[in-house]
């Protein structure tokens, strides 16, 4: 049986944000970008003042019993994330978050939290989610499953382009760099590594436009 799930994975600036939320808004379906909610646990143990590397996993375990996070229905009708009752923005997509998440996002403890609560979201229908694991773990059994990637240099360049992401006198060469460990990470952890599903549709973008991508995952979907 598959479950309801459009699947998008792949390495960190690949365009898949931008492919998966403008397939939502075309299907009239929810976008769920758990790369956004790692980002918003780390962001909640920076708020909280946790020193991962000195005080082991006891403080995060008590931080993320007392946490509630997840995708909310606003009234224009996007699904929004909020941390303990409060909407989150640009305040996660800071250079400082993007160079502690994957440290943060290898953690067990956090990756079997964040499951359960990205597993409950297909309760919601058919969805659109994002994320490095999605085909592998979240959703082995969805009914699609996409793995998006593009080149180093391009990668760096899409990065770059954007803001917040970046240190202030950032370079091609430091991004690629940046980019390159965050991928080391992601795809050597132990539990769910960054990795194509066996039966996900490969799409490198190096040579593509944004359109061509969406259109490309349009054309494999049956409906
Ligand atoms: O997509 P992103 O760059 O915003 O993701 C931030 C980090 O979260 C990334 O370094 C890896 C991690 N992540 C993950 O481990 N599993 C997911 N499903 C999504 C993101």
């Amino acid at each position: 049986m598959f479950v309801n799930v459009i699947a998008i994975d792949g390495p960190a600036a690949s365009g898949k944000s931008t492919v998966a939320s403008l397939l939502a808004e075309r299907l009239h379906i929810p976008y769920i970008n758990t790369g956004n909610m790692y980002r918003a646990i780390t962001w909640k143990t920076l708020h909280c003042g946790i020193d991962l590397k000195k005080s082991g996993t006891a403080e995060l375990n008590t931080m993320l019993d007392h946490t509630e996070l997840f995708y909310q229905e606003n009234s224009k009708g996007e699904f929004v994330l909020v941390i303990d009752g409060a909407a989150l923005g640009d305040e996660i997509r800071t250079a400082e978050i993007a160079g502690l998440v994957s440290t943060v996002a290898a953690m067990p403890v956090v990756r079997a939290w964040l499951l359960e609560r990205q597993r409950r979201m297909a309760e919601l229908g058919l969805i659109v989610m994002e994320g490095r694991d999605i085909g592998t773990v979240v959703f082995p059994d969805a009914e699609y499953k996409f793995f998006i990637t593009a080149s180093p240099t391009i990668r760096a360049q899409r990065r770059l382009q954007q803001s917040g992401e970046t240190f202030d006198g950032a370079t091609l060469k430091s991004v690629a760099r940046d980019i390159a460990e965050r991928d080391r990470i992601d795809s050597t952890r132990k539990i769910a590594p960054l990795r194509q599903a066996e039966d996900a549709h490969l799409i490198d973008t190096t040579e593509l436009t944004i359109e061509q991508v969406v259109e490309l995952v349009v054309s494999e979907l049956k409906m």
